[in-house]
């Protein structure tokens, strides 16, 4: 673990931070685990008990909350939204985080921008379209969009 890249950003001491990470201002950074090799972008906000795996991007103005963990090389776009209180008992769970559930992204995930992610988890290579809402969980590869988010069809192989 190293000092971060950052352009005058506040970052915790708590935050657990690899080699050749680039924070830049302002963000909103605590608690959590970010791996060698990740951009995060401004206006961004990762909260504790996250883990931003190896050589991922954090565009501007996401939002990772509490239990998310994404894997190596995703791209995370721009105003990205991770939930992981589905106010499942009639309103915000408050300070009460049994309600509170887990997201777990694979690697070589690339979410678009102004998504919005509930608590699931999504496997290695997978596409979600611009503001898709996924709201379960995705367990084949290929391009997901919409709300909720449905396949659209296959990656193809070396690149589309
Ligand atoms: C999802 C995506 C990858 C699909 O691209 P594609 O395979 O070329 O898809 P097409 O444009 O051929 O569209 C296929 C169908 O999906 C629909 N669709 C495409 N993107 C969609 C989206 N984000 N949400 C909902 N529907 C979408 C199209 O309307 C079309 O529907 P139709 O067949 O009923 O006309 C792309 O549209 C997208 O949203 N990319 C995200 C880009 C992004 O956020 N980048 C951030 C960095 S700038």
């Amino acid at each position: 673990m190293s000092v971060p890249l950052t352009r005058a950003c506040s970052i915790n001491v708590d935050v657990k931070v690899g080699l050749n990470v680039v924070i830049i201002e302002p963000s909103n950074i605590y608690g959590c685990e970010i791996h060698d090799d990740v951009f995060i972008g401004p206006f961004v906000e990762i909260q504790r008990n996250s883990v931003i795996g190896r050589g991922s991007k954090i565009q501007s103005h996401s939002f990772v909350c509490e239990l998310v963990e994404i894997g190596e090389f995703c791209f995370i776009a721009h105003g990205v939204m991770f939930i992981n209180d589905l106010f499942s008992s009639g309103g915000p769970a408050g300070g009460d985080q049994k309600k509170w559930k887990h997201t777990r992204i694979g690697n070589n995930v690339s979410i678009g921008s102004n998504s919005t992610i509930l608590p699931v988890t999504i496997c290695n290579n997978v596409v979600i379209g611009a503001g898709s809402v996924v709201t379960n969980d995705i367990s084949e590869s290929g391009i997901y969009a919409g709300n909720p988010a449905r396949f659209l069809r296959p990656i193809e192989l070396g690149g589309a």
